[in-house]
């Protein structure tokens, strides 16, 4: 749903003739300038662009100083990436229920709450907000810290703050199915220097060599190579630029969408956090059942999908986590450590059963920024007659 053109050539050409494309040493510094674009619109102190959403939520996780040892909540209907980098950082990942707002049940964070709980990892899911202020409250009342998976909800709000703010960090994707994107590239957030500081040193296996070295209070320690280069710097530079036209023209589209179909049907629109904040991208329709979600999804022109059937999104298709293959070594699989060992470790296909009947009775429209009058009118009219004709 992105758009792409002539910005984007633009400042990839000035990088291309700046002569460097390693983020040091660019005198273009198309990902630092990037970074403090980033940190400025989204409403954090420090912002480190990585090589995806998944090195962003681990870089978070590495921040916050997450590890063997500690259970995070994350919810049943996410990416299985935000559960991955749980076990990246060797805690173990306990998943909880989704809600009728498509995103974590805030009862079911504090059901799963045990003395093993460092942190809640929210994921606002095809851009739906969470329940910030709920789970704000939850993780203070338990001393948890939040580290949210805003990788579906890039620039979305949550009660007139953007989303990724409302915890102690935020992780963002921009690969190619995301409202901005450079293929593949993510960005952490966080107000923290320290967890900044960690972040930045996890992601670069050269941080100790590098001039920012000498500025940094928390001393080096072996980090991967989740770095990216100029020319995503260049590309992102300008997709920013993009986004806020791109939330807007999301967001009007979604609010006439729906206020045709509420005005002329009696469809049940899925109950939302922040309509406000929402990122516009889809609608979400629930039915009272399985079998007239898939025959209203189906019907013609209508474009429906359900969330259970999206795969990877859905914990009981998670297998290499349901198995307990948390590693590429048996001694470094987070399943193993002793340091685990008395964990919530106890999964199972149906131990999720709300998240699962939720997801079997929704149906997902996508919007689309640049349809026309015509078109918008044309797909809602079409579900106007699937929901009179079921
Ligand atoms: C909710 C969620 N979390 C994390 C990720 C991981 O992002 P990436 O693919 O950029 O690593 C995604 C990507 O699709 C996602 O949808």
């Amino acid at each position: 749903m992105y758009r792409i053109g002539q910005e984007e050539v633009d400042e990839l050409k000035k990088v291309i003739e700046g002569g460097t494309l390693f983020r040091v040493g660019s005198p273009y510094l198309a990902v630092e300038n990037f970074e403090k674009e980033w940190a400025g619109t989204i409403g954090a102190d420090y912002a480190l662009c990585v090589n995806g959403g998944t090195s962003a939520l681990i870089g978070g996780l590495v921040g916050l100083g997450i590890g063997p040892g500690d259970e995070v909540i994350v919810p049943g209907y996410t990416f299985m990436a935000s559960a991955i980098a749980v076990l990246a950082v060797g805690a173990i990942p306990v998943i909880a229920e989704t809600d009728g707002t498509l995103t974590i049940d805030p009862e079911s964070v504090e059901d799963r709450i045990s003395e093993h709980t460092r942190a809640i990892m929210p994921v606002h899911m095809m851009g739906f907000p969470s329940d910030m202020e709920q789970l704000t409250e939850i993780a203070t009342r338990h001393d948890l810290l939040i580290l949210e998976d805003a990788c579906q909800a890039d620039g979305g709000s949550y009660k007139g703050r953007r989303l990724g703010t409302w915890g102690d960090a935020g992780a963002f994707s921009f690969n190619d199915f995301k409202i901005i994107t450079a293929g593949d590239a993510g960005c952490v957030v966080t107000d923290k220097r320290e967890v900044y500081e960690r972040a930045l040193i996890y992601h670069d296996g050269g941080a100790s060599f590098r001039p920012y070295a000498e500025d940094l209070s928390t001393p080096p320690f072996i980090g991967v190579q989740n770095r990216v280069g100029e020319l995503i710097g260049a590309v992102l530079r300008a997709q920013l630029r993009r986004l806020d036209g791109i939330l807007a023209d999301l967001r009007r589209v979604k609010k006439q969408f729906s206020s045709i179909l509420k005005e002329n049907s009696s469809l049940q629109f899925i109950e939302s956090n922040d309509p406000e904040g929402d990122c516009g991208t889809t609608v979400g329709l629930r039915f009272p059942d399985e079998t007239t979600a898939r025959t209203f999804a189906g019907a013609g022109g209508v474009n429906g999908n359900l969330p259970i059937d999206t795969g990877k999104h859905v914990y009981v298709n998670w297998e290499p986590i349901l198995e307990k293959r948390g590693a590429h070594h048996p001694a470094l699989n987070p399943f193993n450590l002793p340091q685990n060992a008395g964990l919530n470790m106890e999964y199972s296909k149906d131990m999720c059963p709300q998240t699962l009947e939720i997801l079997k009775t929704t149906v997902f429209i996508p919007m689309n920024p640049d349809w026309t009058p015509q078109e918008l009118e044309a797909r809602a009219e079409a579900c106007i007659k699937a929901g009179r004709d079921l």
